[in-house]
């Protein structure tokens, strides 16, 4: 038996879980961009993220992502403290800085938290928010559902990330059609931001 505290209610739990399944057993709504419970845990966005201390070190919090971090003993788990929510915010301001069109990103950051007046927003919010100047043109929040998705489901590894930092992006092999391709829409169906669409051709 696993005795954690979640919320500061003491749970004891016998099978292995992450914590974004304990919470969502126990009702708790955490904010999720790049996980779905049929795909391997990327822990990829950020958004997930929760305060765990143990009860030897009750003042030595981490914050982890919920959606990879499983549940372990004496763990104290606070999935809406002041620096949860300061993280959340910082990191949805930067999902939308780099996606500013992405209507998602809008509704989470309703969700969440984050301030649409500038007056009420931290100087980094408003900056990313609102004024930092659109460096790419991209709904694609980078979450790696499409390309799990096609590896996973039809097992078929159309797609992948393709170079590193501003330069990051999903793309078939060498810009080509993708050979193994077999039109699932897996990628399309996961796809949070509608990045990917499907098309007939004849
Ligand atoms: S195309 Fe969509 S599913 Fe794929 S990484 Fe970008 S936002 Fe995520
Ligand atoms: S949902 Fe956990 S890191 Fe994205």
């Amino acid at each position: 038996m696993i005795k954690y505290t979640l919320n500061g209610k003491i749970i004891e739990k016998g099978n292995e879980t992450t914590i974004l399944e304990s919470a969502s057993k126990q009702g708790i709504k955490i904010p999720t961009l790049c996980n779905n419970e049929h795909l391997t845990p990327f822990g990829g966005c950020r958004l997930c993220l929760v305060d765990v201390a143990t009860t030897r070190n009750p003042d030595m919090k981490k914050l982890m992502p919920a959606c990879t971090a499983k549940i372990g003993e004496g763990q104290i788990i606070e999935t809406h403290s002041s620096k949860v929510i300061q993280a959340r915010r910082f990191i949805l301001s930067m999902l939308i800085s780099r996606s500013p069109k992405a209507s998602e990103l809008r509704v989470l950051a309703k969700e969440i938290g984050l301030p649409e007046d500038s007056e009420e927003q931290t100087p980094a919010e408003k900056y990313l928010f609102n004024d930092a100047p659109s460096i790419v043109d991209t709904n694609c929040i980078l979450c790696g559902l499409c390309v799990r998705a096609c590896a996973e489901i039809p097992m078929r590894d159309a797609i992948s990330f393709s170079a590193r930092g501003m330069e990051r992006t999903v793309k078939t092999p060498f810009e080509k059609y993708a050979e193994t391709c077999i039109g699932c829409g897996s990628c399309a169906y996961v796809c949070p931001t509608n990045t990917i669409t499907i098309e007939e051709v004849v």
